[in-house]
């Protein structure tokens, strides 16, 4: 299947079966927002739970918090975003569209990553790159990608806030209360997911660049002589398990590693994973390593000590740090794409989103196999009842026949479906039922009381 009708068909699903929806959608939408329905803010809530498990519940040493996204403006001068998170735009000088220039650079074959705006606006002059319209463009300048807001009721400067641009400050300016209520020894990690927000020049590829976004971030702090590269690797590993235990498999990953011009401002190495999406290749997460600039930043600005005791040396150190970060949402459309499959021909296609069963919106849906049988729908109300009770993620399902039932579980990547029939209810098969499995589409027939175990195996 071509990459842009594979891409067009998951867009469709989405929309039809309540996964993504445009933000705003009754309004002619809001460009670079979307709205997760029913089904998509349960994978996405399984995908924000996996990665809690991995790196905290069932990691050491790792610590959980849940900062404002509204911070203090003077956060964002320490770091250095206010003068430098910033991307390269560039204006059609006909249409006054605004396009990022690295991007247009691109794809005339430029690698821009390493240039200044100066060298840009001379690329594009030289060679007369005009805009996707065919116009001339203008000069390459920065834009500054912080969506700023003012808080409480002084319109001055001083109200100034921004809606954070990276998870990772709440986690650093936190760092003192961590240290101070829960005394950990080092190395050890605090993680935070939570929205942050860019204000993207040219939002595209569905949720992939958003200008409201999620992201699940790690500092990972350890003391600065501690030999780093081990670790760094250690982390790549882990970054790429935890994607294979969600359905993203490793050989559609490719390690990047980012040139030395092209880190970002606070990093001395940085490599991230780009994932085969539809669109074409291109980042899913990043490892950084920020060293102690951000902490030597905060401690500079806000005159606070953000140090660690090393009571073995008996001296005050700064930790260095590393950063595992990924964006939920792209996590999200990297596991749908992993998991959309179309399968058979004619009668028998099939579309199918084959998710890794704990992170399936649905576990299994039940049905009676014919809902004007009352005590067909008696018993499946029954068993729907108990398994919910248990299981939380079952559906009850009645809708048309059971073959379009099994086809329209599959599409949102139900993997089984239990059906209640006349055999359920007497002679030799009572209380049994049909589970279909969403995999390879076969049958079996399970005692009701084998359902839980089943269900947990
Ligand atoms: N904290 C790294 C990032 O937001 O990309």
């Amino acid at each position: 299947m071509e990459s842009k009708d594979k891409m067009e068909a998951i867009i469709s699903l989405c929309k039809r079966r309540g996964f993504v929806f445009q933000g705003s959608e009754i309004y002619g939408g809001l460009a670079g927002t979307y709205d997760y329905g029913p089904l998509g803010s349960l994978l996405k809530n399984n995908i924000r739970d996996s990665w809690v498990k991995t790196f905290v519940h069932d990691a050491e040493n790792m610590f959980l918090v849940d900062a404002a996204i509204l911070m203090n403006q003077r956060v964002w001068q320490a770091t250095g975003h206010v003068d430098s998170f910033i991307d390269p735009l560039v204006d059609d000088l006909v249409t006054k569209k605004r396009y990022r220039a690295d991007h247009l650079l691109e794809e005339h074959g430029v690698d821009a990553n390493v240039m200044t705006v100066e060298e840009m606006t001379a690329v594009i002059q030289e060679r007369g790159i005009k805009s996707p319209e065919g116009n001339a463009l203008g000069a390459v300048r920065k834009f500054n990608m912080m969506l700023a807001t003012k808080v409480g009721a002084m319109e001055d400067s001083s109200a100034t806030s921004y809606l954070r641009p990276e998870t990772a400050q709440g986690i650093f300016v936190n760092y003192k209360n961590v240290l101070d209520s829960m005394s950990p020894k080092l190395p050890f990690g605090i993680a935070q997911v939570g929205k942050a927000f860019r204000n993207e020049i040219t939002p595209r590829d569905f949720i992939f660049r958003l200008r409201e976004l999620e992201q699940m971030e790690i500092e990972y702090f350890f003391h600065p002589e501690e030999p780093w590269e081990e670790m760094f690797d250690m982390w790549l590993e882990r970054q790429k398990a935890w994607l294979a235990s969600i359905g993203v498999p490793s050989e559609k990953l490719h390690a990047y590693e980012h040139p030395g011009t092209a880190r970002a401002f606070y990093s001395k190495k940085t490599v991230d994973f780009e994932f085969e999406f539809p669109f074409g290749t291109k980042e899913l997460t990043g490892l950084a390593h920020r060293t102690d600039y951000d902490l030597g930043k905060h401690a500079e600005w806000s005159t606070q000590k953000l140090t660690y005791f090393d009571e073995e040396k008996k001296v005050h150190v700064v930790p260095h740090v590393l950063e595992p970060t990924v964006g939920l949402d792209r996590a999200f459309l990297a596991v749908l794409t992993s998991a959309y499959k179309e399968e058979g021909e004619g009668e028998n296609m099939r579309t199918v989103l084959m998710f890794p069963k704990h992170i399936a919106p649905v576990l299994c849906a039940v049905s009676p196999l014919l809902k004007n049988k009352p005590e067909l729908v008696a018993k499946a109300r029954e068993i729907y009842s108990s398994l919910k009770k248990e299981f939380g993620r079952v559906m009850w399902d009645d809708n048309s026949n059971i073959g379009k039932r099994y086809r329209r579980q599959d599409e949102i990547g139900t993997p089984f479906c239990i059906t209640i029939d006349f055999e359920t209810l007497e002679g030799d098969t009572k209380d049994t039922v049909t589970v279909r499995k969403r995999d390879d589409a076969t049958q079996t027939r399970i005692p009701i009381s084998e359902l839980p175990s089943f269900l947990k195996s």
